[in-house]
């Protein structure tokens, strides 16, 4: 049995001994994660790294509960999911979490404004005006009060990623999870999209955990994760961040 890991201060986020495993049950049973523990608290900037494969998309899916742990517990703000039901779950996700996506998952037939307002649209129907006030907030946080009216077709990669932002940052979480967000996104484009993380980050204290490739990027955040073949094999505060 390995020891409980120390819970910190103002944790948003802790993970003890995740395991999760695909095809159980099956002759293509496969353990992809195997026992991580982590910890985010609030205003934590993170880059988690690794190599392909290494089971990064997978991690943020469960501390996204957009699947759960094969075994070891997720908490989210000091709550324990493992034997939440769907609805707990749902619930508990949109209150915590906001996720961007490598692809931004837009509504192509929705504006940019509406496309913000969503999570709120799906939290309580027809937006209140505080609502819209905060959509257009966020969208000037972004760079992008001008192209609210706009449809996502009518925008740049690097300005529809940064809707996709305003998007999950609407529902004011407390921990913001991104995706491989420039994957898709050159290197400037890429660049400026972190510049938005650095800044929402000291802005909104959100903890964030950002997947990247590149190195520069995940050596500006103040911590690295390092994950290989399902392990956390580093976890180093980075002497070079801002
Ligand atoms: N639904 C699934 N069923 C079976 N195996 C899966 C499933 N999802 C992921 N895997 C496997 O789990 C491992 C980790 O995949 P994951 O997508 O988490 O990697 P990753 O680190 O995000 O890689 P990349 O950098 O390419 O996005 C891979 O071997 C993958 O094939
Ligand atoms: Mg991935």
């Amino acid at each position: 049995m390995s020891e409980p890991t120390i819970k910190r201060a103002g944790e948003v986020l802790r993970l003890d001994q995740v395991r999760k495993a695909f095809n159980v049950g099956t002759p293509l049973e496969t353990e992809v994660l195997h026992g991580i523990d982590l910890s985010l608290c609030r205003g934590e900037l993170a880059a988690l790294i690794g190599p392909s494969g290494s089971g990064k998309s997978t991690l943020l899916n469960l501390i996204g509960l957009l699947d759960a742990p094969s075994s070891g517990e997720l908490y989210l703000l000091g709550q324990a999911t493992r034997d939440s039901d769907d609805e707990a779950r749902t619930r508990l996700r949109n209150q915590v979490i906001g996720f961007v996506f490598q692809f931004h998952h837009l509504i192509s037939a929705f504006s940019v404004l509406e496309n913000v307002l969503m999570p709120l649209m799906i939290r309580h129907g027809k937006p209140s005006s505080a609502d819209i006030e905060l959509a257009r907030g966020l969208l000037d946080e972004v760079g992008l009060s001008a192209f609210a009216d706009k449809k996502p077709t009518q925008i740049s990669g690097g300005q529809q990623q940064r809707v996709a932002i305003a998007r999950a940052l609407v529902t004011r979480p407390p921990l913001l999870l991104a995706d491989e967000p420039t994957g898709n996104l050159d290197t400037r484009t890429a660049q400026s999209v972190f510049e938005l993380f650095h800044r929402i980050n000291a802005q909104f204290g959100c903890a964030v955990l950002v997947v990247t490739h590149d190195p520069r990027l995940a050596a500006d955040c103040a911590r690295t994760i390092q994950l290989v073949d399902g392990l956390v094999v580093s976890d180093e505060a980075n002497p070079s961040s801002r």
